[in-house]
């Protein structure tokens, strides 16, 4: 065996990939068969830093290329150009890349152009749809199609994979890391900052309903019309507190403030650290939400999501009915919200704890299909299976 440690570069830029390579990064350095560097591309600034130091992870390189409202011709170009200096100075033997954001492509075509192979953590998923979302669907598509090697979290995502003729010996089913990382941060006993005002909402005895939204596709007149139906919500139900920590976009922000801004049961919170917000859903009646990540993460947690999206790429905790789809229309937002509030027996149906995302070893079997697919250990993989 080469003495010489295995050298992977790992790339990422956004809130969610930082959290689900977290557990990658801890297993691959833990190692000694491994060399592991990082760059971040600082796609996002105050999103990326708070989870940088949750899970204290000290990028080698940091490219600082976020810019207010950014456009994604500019972004992606930035980000070619910056790796494209830092690629041939790091040689290394792999680019790891995860999901299906402007980083994940532009780094995954950076290390093509050096012919420097790709790992892609988080492949296979799927909506068919080109602009649903967007640019996600393509990003991850095309990602896929300049990789190597790929870590795919479900078999729906491996079945995906092999539709598109990829070789079943570069696929390894994993689980999916974001079920590592709320393990990595999950406490017994957790207090909530003051500025979270959990405490006081429940001594009024009320529920609390957590809000997130931040697709590209649903910008503009689809927010409008997600915000219209949680202002109505509010209204019909008194027992309810809306929690939302804003994404910091100003279009999303100024949205927000106008819509929900003024009411005392409405709680606008900044972006929040990665264990306030998994305890926050912990805590939460329900989800209202357009995010991929939390798709994944409220399952495992039995607290029922109402999906703020037309399409999505996970339809195993759709298929499991602990997601319900409501897209941008406010009467199917305020129909499935106002069941989940008011018919118990349908609530308790819903938030069923299910996992079908992965069982918090997927950085493990990372590392193992690294090691067998680069011949540094033999047959030591062992495929991550669920059985709902
Ligand atoms: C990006 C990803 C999306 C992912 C999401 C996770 C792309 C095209 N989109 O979308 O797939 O689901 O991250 O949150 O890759 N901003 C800040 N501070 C931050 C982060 C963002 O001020 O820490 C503001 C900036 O004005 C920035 C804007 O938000 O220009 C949009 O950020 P961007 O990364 O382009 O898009 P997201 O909607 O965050
Ligand atoms: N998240 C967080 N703080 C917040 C909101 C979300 O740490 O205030 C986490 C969430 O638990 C999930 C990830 O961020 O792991 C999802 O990020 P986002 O919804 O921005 O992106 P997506 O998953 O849609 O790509």
């Amino acid at each position: 065996m080469n003495a010489d440690p295995f050298r992977i570069f790992t790339i990422f830029g956004t809130r969610p990939e930082a959290i689900k390579l977290a557990p990658v990064i801890r297993v691959l350095e833990e190692d000694k068969r491994f060399l592991l560097r990082t760059a971040v591309t600082g796609q996002h600034r105050e999103m990326l830093d708070q989870v940088l130091e949750i899970f204290a992870l000290k990028p080698d390189y940091d490219l600082e290329l976020m810019e207010p409202e950014q456009r994604l011709p500019a972004l992606t170009a930035r980000i070619i150009s910056g790796l494209g200096e830092i690629l041939p100075q790091e040689e290394p033997d792999l680019v790891l890349v995860h999901g299906d954001t402007t980083t994940t492509l532009a780094a995954a075509l950076t290390a093509f152009y050096q012919q420097i192979p790709v790992g892609h953590v988080e492949a296979g998923l799927r909506t068919g749809k080109k602009f649903s979302p967007f640019p996600e669907e393509m990003n991850r598509s095309l990602t896929d199609l300049l990789a190597d090697i790929y870590f795919a979290p479900t078999s729906m995502n491996l079945q995906n994979l092999k539709r598109e003729n990829i070789s079943e010996e570069k696929i390894y089913l994993t689980g999916n890391t974001v079920i590592d990382a709320v393990r990595l941060i999950s406490e017994e006993r957790y207090e909530f900052p003051r500025q979270i005002p959990v405490a006081a909402t429940r001594e009024r005895g009320h529920s609390i309903v957590l809000l997130t939204a931040h697709r590209r596709e649903n910008l503009g007149e689809k927010m409008a019309e997600i915000f219209a139906a949680v202002r109505e919500l509010i209204s019909a139900y008194s027992q309810i507190e809306v929690f939302f920590p804003v994404h910091l976009n100003p279009r999303i922000q100024i949205l927000a403030e106008r819509i929900l801004g003024d009411h005392p049961r409405i709680h606008l919170l900044e972006p929040l650290d990665y264990q306030t917000f998994i305890n926050l859903v912990n805590q939460s009646r329900l989800v209202l939400t357009d995010s991929g990540g939390i798709q994944e993460e409220a399952p495992g947690l039995g607290v029922p999501v109402v999906l703020l999206r037309e399409d999505t790429e996970r339809p195993e905790a759709l298929e499991a009915g602990t997601v319900l789809k409501a897209g941008s229309s406010r009467k199917k937002i305020i129909e499935l919200t106002g069941r989940l509030l008011e018919d118990e027996e349908f609530y308790q149906k819903t938030s069923r704890r299910t996992n079908p995302y992965g069982d918090g070893r997927a950085a493990l079997r990372i590392k193992d299909a690294l090691l067998e697919y680069f011949q540094l250990a033999e047959d030591i993989f062992q495929p991550f299976s669920f059985h709902g």
